[in-house]
């Protein structure tokens, strides 16, 4: 059965242009109503105006949707909330977040100004944050709802000059993986896409041949996947080119090396603690302290 939203109301922040955009076109072609959160700043999260979501709005009714414009700022929890009341008032329900609004302020760590780091991390983290927690409590109430954060293979992997965008977009992942445990008995789903598209924030670094192959909107269906029904949850998945894959971070078996272990002792058994045939995926921390507790007592018994 193909995906329907009918009857569905979503709220993409950041959705004035590139990928934001795509997901706000994308959800809002398969008849969700859809509203348009964007503050209008440049790639660096300077100036602003409400114009970029209204053009993405008029683009979705001239199609016979149902969209909104608003221009809070992720940053501030006032403008999340009434960004939140605004959407249900006018269109009666939350049923999807997709955290997307997101700046760039690159340089290496050794030159990056404090305020630069600060005000990265507010954008990604504290933006998706507010958001989320302005939402919460709409979608506890109609124990249904589909949140999506947007974190980046910098936060997975690592990127030069991006320590402030990688350390927000890796702690993203780290407030997914709560949140999946914590909205599970509300009917919740909490995912995060991995995206890579070309979109201004991308222009600079990614050479132009490649460019021309990653198409923002070829990012979409992963989003459409992460806010219908059917959805899965805690999961990362990566989207780009038309590409789709599963992120994970996984954990190799727990050596036990006694009751006195020394750095030596690591260093010798190194390639058994670090044999990846053994890796397996945790679905919370204390599934880490059970493992740890397993491999002790195994060993003891040995
Ligand atoms: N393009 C990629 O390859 C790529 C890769 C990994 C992650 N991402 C992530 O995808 C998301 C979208 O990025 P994009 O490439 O489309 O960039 P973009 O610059 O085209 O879009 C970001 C949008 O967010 C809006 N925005 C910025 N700060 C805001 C704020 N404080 N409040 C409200 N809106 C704000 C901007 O006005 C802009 O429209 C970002 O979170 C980005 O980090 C993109």
């Amino acid at each position: 059965m193909s995906f329907d939203f009918s009857g569905r109301v979503a709220v993409v922040t950041g959705a004035g242009g590139g990928l934001g955009r795509c997901h706000a076109l994308a959800l809002a072609e398969r008849g969700c109503a859809v509203v348009i959160n964007d503050l209008g700043g440049d790639v660096r999260g300077e100036g602003g105006s409400e114009s970029a979501a209204q053009a993405v709005v008029r683009e979705i009714t001239d199609k016979g949707g149902k969209a909104m414009a608003h221009g809070g700022n992720v940053t501030s929890f006032e403008d999340m909330q009434d960004m939140v009341e605004k959407t249900v008032s006018e269109f009666g329900r939350l049923d999807i977040l997709v955290n997307n609004a997101g700046i760039l302020r690159d340089k290496t760590f050794a030159k990056m100004d404090m305020a630069d780091f600060r005000t990265v991390v507010d954008v990604h983290l504290m933006g998706s944050v507010y958001a989320t927690k302005a939402a919460l409590p709409v979608m506890q109430e109609q124990e249904y709802g589909r949140i999506i954060v947007t974190t980046s293979s910098s936060g997975m992997y690592g990127n030069f000059g991006q320590s402030n965008y990688g350390a927000a977009k890796a702690a993203l992942s780290g407030f997914m993986n709560t949140m999946k445990l914590e909205t599970a008995k509300f009917g919740i789903k909490v995912n995060a896409l991995l995206p890579v598209a070309a979109t201004r924030m991308t222009e600079s670094i990614i050479p132009e041949e490649m460019l021309a192959l990653l198409k923002p909107e070829l990012v979409s269906p992963a989003v459409l996947f992460m806010a219908d029904e059917t959805a899965p949850t805690g999961e990362i998945i990566a989207a780009g080119a038309g590409t789709f894959s599963r992120s994970v971070v996984v954990e190799t078996n727990s050596v036990y090396l006694g009751d006195a272990p020394t750095p030596e002792m690591i260093r010798d058994s190194w390639d058994k603690i670090s044999d990846m045939s053994t890796a397996t995926p945790l679905n919370s921390g204390s599934d880490h302290t059970q493992k740890v507790m397993k491999a002790v007592f195994e060993a003891k018994q040995k």
